[in-house]
Formats: C-alpha cells, structure tokens, sequence
C-alpha cells in the first residue's frame, strides 16, 4: 500500500479525493442502511454493536448467561485480539452480490479448514455484517464423516469475531467445510467493500463498488481469518447488474444469468494468498490492454472519457515493462496470467497491491499528456512500481504478522526506485533517493518520540498506527543500506533464494537475514553476519551521528557514534538492549580520489571509539563520508574538514562531489547546528557555494535544511528581512539562467527551472515577482489562465496574491468557486499567501462555513494561513477560537487534527507562545488525536525558544556580513 505518509510532500496537494465522511452502519435489527454520523467514537459503535448482538435472539442471550456463570479465571478463546491456531483454512468460496441501486452487498463463503487442534469452537472474522439467521453458519464434514453442529453462535465485535460453538470437537487432521451466509452494506466509508461514484459526459452520477482491505477491512465484506499468516486460494463468484463489469484478481472463467438483468461472473481459481489481498470490484469503467514479453496481460481502467483522453496510456506502459523486468530482477516468474490497474475517484489511501487487481487513485495512475509535468509522470512510474514490487515482496511471500509489515512496505519503498530506474532511465531517479526518502524521515527518527521499523503488535490500534513514514521511508533507507553493503548481485542472489524458498508462504525478518548472511559468505564476506548488522537499524529507533576527527600530521582518524536527537535536551525515555548504538558501514573517498570506489569501514556497537587511516588525504584536502548518502547516519567533522569541504563547494570544482552529497553537507550541517553540535556559522557557511548550485537536488536539500530557520525567526523583522535578501541573492542567478520560458530537456532541467521561478519569486526577486504578477493580471483581463504552464501555476498564483491586493486575492476567491478539485488546492494553499491580516480573518472564518470551503479541504486553509508569517498569531487564536469546531467535526476522522496543530504551532519560538500553548492546555484537558501533537508542539517550542536564545544574535551578524 501507499499511504499518504509514504508522500509527505504531496500529501497536501492530493486531497482529490472524499475522506471517509459517514459511516454507513448495517443494522442488524431492520435489516436496513442507516447513516450515522461521523463522530461515532469507538464505544460507541461497540456500544450498538453489542446491543445488536443482544437483539440476536434469546438462544444468544442464553449463550451470555451460560458462559458468564461458567467463566473461570482463564479468558474464552474469542476475548483473545488473536485468532486461535485451532483451524487452518485451505480454501475460500465466495460469492457475493453488490447491488449498486439499494447498496446492499450480500453473499455466501464456504471455507474449507483443517482442524489442526481439535476444537468446539469456530471463530473468525466478520465485522459490521449481519448473518443471516435463516440461513444459520454451518459446518460439514469431509463425505461419510459424522459431522458436530453447530449449536449456537454469536459475534464478537470487541474483536470482530463470528464465533460457532459446536456440539463437539472437531477432529485433528480432517477437512470441515463452514457456511456462512452474510448481508452488509456497500459502504461509504472507504474500506472493506465500499462504493465510489463520478459524473459522467452526459452528466448522469455512475456508482461502482470496490474493495481496500489492508490491514484488517477484509472481513468488512466477507467472513474471514483475517490474519497474514492465514493464506489460503480462493473461488470468486461476483454476481452483479448487468451494466456493469466485474473484475477480481484472476481472470473470467464463466458467465451465467441469474435473471432479473443479473449476471454472475465466476473467476478462475486465486493461488494461496492472505484474505487482505482479495479484490473484488462492479463498475462501467473500460479499459486499454497490452502485453508483457513473458505474456502477461496488462491493463488499466478508468472512467471511459479518462481512457478516452489517452490519460491510461503512460501507465500501462511503465506498468507492463516494469513487471518484467521485476520478473527478471527477482529470479521469479509473475504467477497470474493478469495484472488489472484501476484509476478510482475515491480511495482512500495512494494505490494497493491487491494481487492481480491493483486499485489506485486517480490522480496517481493517470497522467495527462495534455498538462506534462515531470513530477507527476515520475510520481506515476514510482507509484506503479511500488506496488507491482509488492506483488513478490508482501504478496508472494508475506509477513508472519503486522509486526513485519516494515519489510514489505520498506522494500517496496526501495524496490520500486529500480522499477523506476528501469523505466524512466533519464530520470536519475537513484541521486534522489535521499532526498525523497531518507532526508525527511531523519528529521522525525531524530525525536525521542520516534519509533523502531520494527514494532511489536498487540491491537487493532497498533495495527493501523504501524503504516507510517518509519516504516516506509526509514524501512527503505536501511535496505538501500544493506545492499550497498553487501554488494548488489549479492543482494540479488539472497532475495531470490528467499522469495522461491518462502513462495506462497510467510516469512520474519530473520530469515531474510540468514539468506543474505549465507549468500554474503559464499560470495566471500566471510565474517559478515546480517541480522547481527539489521537488529541495531530494525529493533531501536532513530540512528547515530559518527563524528569524524582527523590527525593532519598522522593522516588518520577517529571515528565514534552517538544517537541523534535533533534537541539536544530531549531525553529517552525508551530503552533499548542494543544501547543506541549501531553497526555502521562508515563510506568515505578522500578529495584526491572522488572518482574512486568508496573505502569502507565498520564501527561496531561495542567499539568506543576507532582510529582508521585515511589512504591518499593529504592535510590540505578534506575527506568525504556516506558516499551518496547510502547510510542511515549524519556525519560531523572536525572543523578544518568541515573548512575544507566549504572552500571546495565554494571553487570551481564543486560538482565532483555528488549531487546527493552536496544536499547531505547542508542537510547534515544545519541539524547538526540545531543539536547544537556544530556552530551555525559552519552550517551557514555550507550555503554559500549555493549561488553557483544549479542540481534540483541539493538545492531542494539545502532549502528544507534551512527551512528550520524560516519557521523559528519567520517573525522577526530584521532577520527574517536579512535571511530573505540573503536567500533572493544565492538563487537569483539561478532563476536569471532558467527565465520563464519552459525549459524542455531532462528531468533535472525541467524540476531545476520550477525550483529556481519558484524560490525566486519566493524570496521576492523583483523581476520574478513582476513576471508572476503579469500573467495573474492576464488571467484577470481575459478570463483564460491558458497562459501559466501547469508545472508554475501554484508559484505565480501565490506571488500575485502576496504581492496583490484585495482584487488579486478576490478574483482567485470566485475562481476557486467554479474550479477543478485540484485547481481549487492550488488556489486555497496560494489564498493563505496574502499579507493582509485582514483578509487572512475573512479566509479563515469563509473556511468554517462548508457551503463555501469542503468540510475536506477547511483544515488545509488554516494549515496553509499557519504557515504564513503572518498569519502564525491569526492561525492560532483561530483554532483556539474554533476548537470545539473542529474537534467535533475533525477528531477521530482521520489525523487532520495533528495535521492543524503542527503547522499552527510550527513557528512557535516565543515565552508568549510557550505561554499561550500552556494556557490552552490547562483549559482543554481533552485534545483527542491531538494530544500527542500537542505534547511535541510543547517541546518544539522550548527548544525553537532556546535556540533563538543562543543562535539569534549570531545568525543576524552573519547574515548583516554577507551583504
Ligand atoms: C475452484 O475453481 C476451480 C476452477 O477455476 C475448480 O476446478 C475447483 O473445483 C473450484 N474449487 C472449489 C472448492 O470450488
Ligand atoms: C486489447 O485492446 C484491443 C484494442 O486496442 C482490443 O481489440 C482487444 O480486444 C483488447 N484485448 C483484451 C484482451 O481486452
Ligand atoms: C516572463 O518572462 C519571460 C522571459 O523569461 C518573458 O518571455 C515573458 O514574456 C514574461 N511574461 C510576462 C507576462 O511578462
Ligand atoms: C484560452 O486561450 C487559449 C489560447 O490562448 C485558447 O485556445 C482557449 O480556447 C481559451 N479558452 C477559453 C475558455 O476561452
Ligand atoms: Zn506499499
């Protein structure tokens, strides 16, 4: 899957979508929909779901007094979060009937068990289903056997059981077959099995229905051991209305009318695979289709007028080159003859790798020739290869449980940079590595706060909380690690041997480990023992700084690690048996040999501190380390290396440290600083060669690095004036290079020109600002935007209106009422641009009234205002004002709460914030989903607090020098 998470950047952008809003509930008493509102809390629904049970008939109430009086000390097997390891089902029939007029899904499984302990129970998932009592659950036996019945049964739903309790045990080793005939809703909610709907060209709504099970909505639309390790193959019948197509993660075998304008579509039979990978979908969508060279047959869906326009077409190529060349890079063929993609205007998260039926966003599978962006075609690629990475890692072999869930996601996370390499090669996608993924991830893993890649899981809650950027981002970074450790046809060899080993099965961590470990040794690393190596990445949280001291005269080093924390008056409360201390594969060139393979060297956990020799650096040459940024770690020198690295950057030969590294410099320089283990004015000194930089790499490195200053004196006049000037004259020649003429070329060309315009317009570069306002007031006179290319639509919408006044921001206001849902994000980010506090007061108070701003899209305007300088105090007193606004409407829908609280809270850097945060405190002891976004805005602001303390006066001399 891909969640919002794994984009942190786009996550803003992309809010095409509807979240969740109601929940639609199944009643079991009338059999009918009931909408409820969407602020049922948990006890709630458990408090309706268990009076549906009670309701159930008098044969279950009788069960409840029976077991209570004969309750003894040890919990019944169903008052366990796990399902017992009594039964193991084999095989999954299932039909199901998904009626797009009434919303009703109703159907039929029969799974076949074997009873691996004998039992009088059956239990397994079903969650907001109603079972139908005129057809009770039933249990067979294999032909001839004497079969037990089931006596009574009952749900669950603290655990989202059926349970079956049988009049005896069910005997070891033989087959039972379980009936269970079941009717739920075709929610709106967005999981399980939900419904989604568009506006077609001759303007009619067209509903469909589809399923999103991960991790734990699979028995939302049938009965199920909804478990990982659980796998089984599967029988899909979907029986639907004619009008519609059907699709599932095989191929069609049959067709037969059931009458009354239904069909009934059976698939072919689904090889052994968890239940949270079945996938089921009815829609009037079509479809373009090629081939793979090992004949697998590819296609993408959408709506026609989508499929029309040609918006398929760039995906099912990338899609259908990068399964094979995925079949090549594993060693391991596709098992399916099919691979359906499937563009849906309403998902919930980014895409998911249903086996064979991979369901997707619409924005993120489609691309539309007619507005080219680079970014977004290489958003598709990315998110295309991802999943069908997924298709060996997560659904070949997969996870024993949640707890492993890092593995799947931080692979696919990895994996799908080669996919992508593969097919965009121009793209250089690997340079971006770092700064796509390991440069954010580093900013959260250096809080206390943080969590290992590898988390134990005991609840529901754990499960859902578990699918975050740790997992995705630090997951892939690690294994990026890894391979550039262990060699990449070494790498290769273990995961083959690996996935064939475990194939249709499921696996730990470890055993990934024992593979690489034996494939190492065999290719000659003798002494290398992974999981040894892993367990210090995978099982603590966050990750070491080696400081690096040389001896000029000897030609050596020291080298020794500590934890990071980015506060450095943060303390950890966790601890851990590893100590916080890793096996680090230390990479360094030397200045003389840049060119060169990279030297490494381990530092072992135990080690205090090493001495290595620095082949070939003389003392007037700087030594370079995490050659690519392929570590997990930050690197601080001494300060004549760190001298030497600035004077470097700063000559005419710059470029041959790479592009990744000239990002990690400052990237590493300006946390180091905020740590407070290196001196601003070194980190400041790290950007000035930026005036000559022209790689969107470094400089988008270097611009979310000082980002941190922006925030913390954002509102300090002089400084914020003097850091503004400083920044407009290291991008301007930049910008003056590019101009405003689309630049064609390669990616970096094109993603260059957009970050020069932008960033010059944002630092108010005088001719960039007036060329941004020019075309905004063409937009005004003639009515038609066809002038502004796509790719700078946000930089010169957001310039005109901070630069504007009132008619600028008021003209943007009435387009954004008529506008495309992605034209109306850009239009809300660049309305919270302006400068006038007054307007800023107008726009949040619009925000409240969703006649004019969706529900969806209010939090992004106070988001947005919150992170203007200007609107920081507005942003706060309004949220202050509006809290139980928007705790009633917001909490608990999804985590748009923390969303609100971090970005007002951000540039909190004053005792009267500090003051105004407490004070809040005191007066709202709930906070709900809030309250740990609370807690760190505390903390971050004590420590922008003590910062500005001991870093203000300095920034504003340095900065009052470079003028
Ligand atoms: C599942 O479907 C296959 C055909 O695709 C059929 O041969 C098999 O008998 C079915 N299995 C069950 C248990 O219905
Ligand atoms: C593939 O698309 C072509 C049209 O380009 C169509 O004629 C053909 O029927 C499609 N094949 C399948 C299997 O859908
Ligand atoms: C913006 O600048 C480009 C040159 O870089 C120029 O061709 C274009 O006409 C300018 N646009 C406006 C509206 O001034
Ligand atoms: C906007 O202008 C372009 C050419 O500049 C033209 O092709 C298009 O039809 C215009 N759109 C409208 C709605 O007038
Ligand atoms: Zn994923």
């Amino acid at each position: 899957m891909v969640t919002f998470g794994c984009f942190p950047s786009e996550s803003h952008t992309d809010t095409q979508f509807k979240p969740a809003g109601v929940l639609k509930r199944f009643s079991m008493t009338s059999g009918k929909v009931d909408d409820e509102p969407s602020t049922w809390d948990k006890y709630g629904v458990k408090l309706v779901s268990a009076l549906c049970v009670t309701l159930l008939g008098i044969g279950l109430i009788l069960i409840i007094v029976f077991e209570t009086q004969r309750a003894g000390p040890a919990p019944k097997p169903w008052q366990q979060f796990r399902l017992p390891d009594t039964l193991t089902p084999i095989h999954y029939d299932v039909e199901v009937r998904p009626d797009l007029t009434t919303f009703v899904l109703t159907g039929r499984v029969d799974i076949s068990v074997r009873c691996a302990t004998p039992t009088s129970y059956v239990i397994l998932h079903s969650s907001d289903q109603e079972i139908d009592r005129n057809s009770a659950p039933t249990v067979q036996g294999s032909d001839g056997q004497k079969t037990p019945s089931v006596t009574s049964w009952f749900l669950f739903p603290e655990n989202e059981f059926l349970v079956l309790e049988l009049s005896e045990d069910l005997r070891e080793g033989e087959v039972y077959t379980i009936t269970v005939y079941f009717r739920g809703a075709v929610r709106a909610a967005l999981n399980g099995f939900y419904r989604s709907s568009y506006v077609n060209e001759q303007g009619q709504t067209r509903y469909l229905g589809i399923t999103d099970f991960q991790p734990q909505d699979a028995r939302k639309a049938y009965p199920c051991f909804d478990e990982p390790a659980f796998k089984a193959t599967f029988n899909v019948t979907v029986v639907h209305q004619q009008e519609y197509t059907a699709l599932s993660n095989m191929p069609l075998e049959s067709t037969e009318s059931r009458g009354g304008g239904w069909v009934a579509d059976r698939f072919q039979k689904m090889v052994r695979m968890p239940t949270y990978l079945l996938a089921f979908g009815v829609s009037d969508f079509v479809s373009i289709n090629s081939t793979t060279s090992t004949g697998i047959a590819t296609k993408i869906w959408a709506r026609p007028e989508y499929i029309a326009a040609g918006m398929g077409d760039y995906g099912l190529d990338v899609a259908n080159r990068v399964v094979a060349y995925f079949e090549d890079y594993f060693g391991v063929p596709f098992p399916l003859p099919k691979i359906d993609h499937i563009a849906l205007p309403d998902f919930n998260s980014g895409a998911m790798e249903n086996w064979g039926l991979i369901t997707y966003r619409e924005t993120r599978l489609l691309y539309d020739t007619n507005s080219p962006s680079a970014t977004v075609r290489k958003a598709t690629a990315r998110i295309i290869a991802h999943e069908l990475a997924h298709m060996w890692f997560g659904n070949l072999v997969t996870m024993e449980w949640w707890d492993g869930t890092w593995l799947n996601e931080g692979f696919a996370s990895y994996i799908q940079y080669k996919g992508l390499d593969f097919a965009e090669p121009q793209m250089n996608v690997m340079e971006h590595f770092a700064y796509d993924r390991s440069q954010s991830v580093m900013v959260d893993d250096s809080l206390t706060s943080s969590n290992p890649v590898y988390r134990p899981v005991t609840t529901a809650d754990d499960v859902t909380q578990i699918f975050g950027s740790i997992i995705y981002s630090k997951g892939a970074s690690i294994l990026r690690m890894l391979e550039n450790f262990i060699g990449e046809e070494t790498f290769k060899k273990a995961l083959k041997t690996y996935l064939s080993k475990n194939a249709y099965g499921n696996a730990v961590q470890d055993q990934l480990w024992a593979e690489l470990t034996t494939a190492a040794r065999e290719d000659g690393q003798t002494d290398l023992d992974v999981k040894a190596v892993m367990d210090t990445w995978t099982l603590q949280m966050g990750y070491p700084v080696v400081t690096m001291t040389r001896d000029y005269t000897r030609g050596t080093a020291e080298v020794t690690q500590q934890h990071f924390l980015v506060d450095s008056a943060s303390t950890v409360v966790v601890t851990s048996e590893l100590g916080y201390r890793w096996y680090v594969p230390l990479t360094y060139l030397t200045q003389a040999n840049l060119a060169n393979t990279p030297v490494q060297t381990w530092m072992a956990p135990n080690e205090g501190s090493k001495v290595i020799t620095i082949q070939g650096a003389s003392a007037n040459e700087f030594v370079l380390t995490n050659i690519n940024h392929a570590g997990y770690y930050r690197v601080n020198y001494d300060p004549t290396n760190w001298q030497l690295l600035a004077d470097h950057l700063n000559g005419d030969n710059f470029e041959d440290i790479p592009a990744d590294n000239r990002g990690t410099l400052v990237d590493d320089a300006f946390n180091l600083a905020r740590a407070g283990m290196l001196d601003l004015t070194t980190a400041l000194s790290m950007t000035q060669y930026l005036v000559k930089e022209r790689h969107f790499i470094p400089w988008s490195m270097a611009l979310r690095a000082t980002s941190y200053i922006e925030r913390v004196v954002g509102s300090v006049p002089d400084i914020s004036d003097l850091w503004e000037q400083y920044m407009r004259q290291q991008i301007s020649p930049f910008y003056e290079e590019v101009g405003w003429t689309l630049l064609q070329g390669d990616y970096n060309t094109e993603v260059g020109q957009v970050v020069a315009i932008s960033n010059a317009c944002g630092y108010g570069n005088g001719r960039c600002v007036n060329n941004a306002t020019m075309m905004f007031d063409l937009w005004i006179n003639t009515n038609n935007n066809s002038h502004i290319p796509e790719r700078l639509k946000s930089t010169v919408y957001c310039t005109a209106i901070k630069h504007g006044g009132r008619p600028e921001w008021d003209f943007a206001w009435q387009q954004y009422l008529t506008a495309s849902a992605s034209e109306q994000n850009r239009l809300l980010s660049a309305m919270a641009c302006t400068r006038d506090t007054d307007t800023l007061n107008t726009y949040l108070e619009r925000s409240r009234d969703d006649s004019l701003v969706r529900r969806q899209s209010a939090p992004l305007v106070v988001e947005s205002v919150g992170r203007n300088s200007v609107g920081k105090s507005l942003a706060w007193s309004f949220l202050r004002d509006n809290w139980d606004f928007y705790f009633d409407n917001y909490d608990g829908t999804s985590f748009t709460m923390t969303g609100i609280v971090e970005d007002v809270t951000r540039q909190f850097s004053t005792q009267a914030d500090l003051d105004e945060l407490e004070t809040f405190l005191a007066t709202h002891p709930n906070q709900g989903t809030a309250t740990q976004a609370f807690s760190q805005a505390v903390e971050n602001t004590q420590a922008n607090i003590r910062w500005r303390r001991d870093n203000e006066d300095k920034l504003r001399a340095w900065l009052q020098a470079q003028r």
